[in-house]
């Protein structure tokens, strides 16, 4: 099956079926703060990140590309992106490197001109493509930097998968030091181990992106494509919650995925440790369900929860809210005590 009518599926798939699993962000738990010193119209949810100011510590994590419906949700997404000022991510970029013609089903930069956008690849497309290729595509939809997706999970649970991760490291390795772009390196929603992190550290990897899971599930995705796994594996993987705290002191920046649905999640994933946080299927689906006033509502709900949080833990900005302390329980704590 060719990459576009794989993408015309996953987006199917992603909108029609049970494909999301429960989130572990009950078990995290802020502090609240009877006697906050703060006015609530002051507070302040901007973040730097990249080099961009950000008026939410939030990035439309990587979604589509390459078809024509690719290309309508990618420029709306991008275009409220920007008018809101957070991030946009496109999705894997390699049916646009294979045909130049698809370019245009990735460049949000006409709708986009001055916020965070970031290109995608995958780690098993590094056997095929040269950084010099790579370097092109990013050119090519003015991205900022590149989001490089782990995704064995997945690869093993589709029925083309490629299953061969042999010397990922030492070409990601290569990669980072031929690129001059960053790079953050993503799970697709299983999760990434303290092991896994410091073997992309040592590769030169600075950000993270744990996407873990808790949010959209690649493996019953694929299973529902026609792929196969065996049962019991339907659900592995870590949760974003674990993977936050199984990476939080091994100094790397950290971005808070899979599961993630509204402010609160944010605001948890921010005192655990991470900079900022992304979101893909629930973008997706308020674009189905609303198109453009859809995403706008979505993200207007998110920004008004995330500042009542912030103002019930006493926090006036994102830096206030880094040093807020949490309480752990059930699955996540017993997780962290054993890391
Ligand atoms: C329809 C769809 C397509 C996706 N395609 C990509 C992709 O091309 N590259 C990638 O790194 N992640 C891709 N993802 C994964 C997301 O970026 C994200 O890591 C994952 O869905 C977990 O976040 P969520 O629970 O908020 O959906 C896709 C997600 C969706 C819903």
């Amino acid at each position: 099956m060719s990459i576009i009518n794989r993408k015309k599926q996953h987006i199917e798939i992603c909108l029609k079926e049970e494909i999301e699993e429960k989130s572990y962000f009950d078990d995290i738990v802020l502090i609240y703060n009877a006697l906050p010193d703060i006015n609530f119209d002051e507070i302040d949810t901007k973040v730097e990140f990249l080099g961009k100011e950000l008026n939410l510590p939030l990035i439309i994590s990587s979604i589509t590309g390459g078809t024509e419906e690719a290309k309508e949700i990618n420029k709306v997404l991008a275009k409220v992106a920007e008018n809101k000022k957070i991030g946009f991510a496109v999705g894997s970029q390699r049916a646009m490197i294979e045909n130049k013609e698809l370019i245009e089903t990735f460049f949000v930069r006409d709708v986009a001109p001055s916020t965070l956008v970031l290109g995608n690849i995958g780690i098993p497309n590094l056997n095929e493509l040269s950084s010099e290729e790579i370097k092109n595509a990013l050119k090519e939809i003015g991205a900022d930097g590149l989001f490089i997706h782990l995704n064995p999970a997945q690869e093993i649970a589709q029925k083309e998968g490629d299953v061969n991760f042999k010397n990922s490291a030492e070409l990601l390795k290569k990669l980072v030091s031929e690129l001059d772009f960053p790079i953050i390196a993503k799970e697709v929603g299983q999760g990434i181990s303290k092991e896994v992190g410091e073997t992309l550290k040592n590769c030169g990897i600075k950000i993270i992106d744990v996407a873990g899971v808790g949010g959209t599930n690649w493996i019953k995705v694929e299973t529902f494509r026609g792929g196969s796994i065996p049962d019991s594996l339907l659900n592995f993987g870590i949760p974003t919650t674990c993977s936050l705290l199984e990476l939080k002191n091994i100094g790397v920046d950290l971005i808070s995925s899979g599961g993630i649905r509204n402010g609160l999640d944010i605001a948890k994933s921010i005192a655990v440790g991470a900079k900022i946080c992304g979101i893909a299927l629930p973008f997706l689906k308020a674009y189905e369900n609303g198109g453009e006033k859809g995403i706008i509502d979505y993200i207007d709900k998110i920004e008004n929860e995330l500042k009542t949080v912030m103002f019930l833990v006493g926090a006036k900005n994102i830096k206030e809210l880094r040093n807020k302390k949490y309480i752990l329980k059930g699955f996540t704590r017993e997780w962290n005590e054993q890391i």
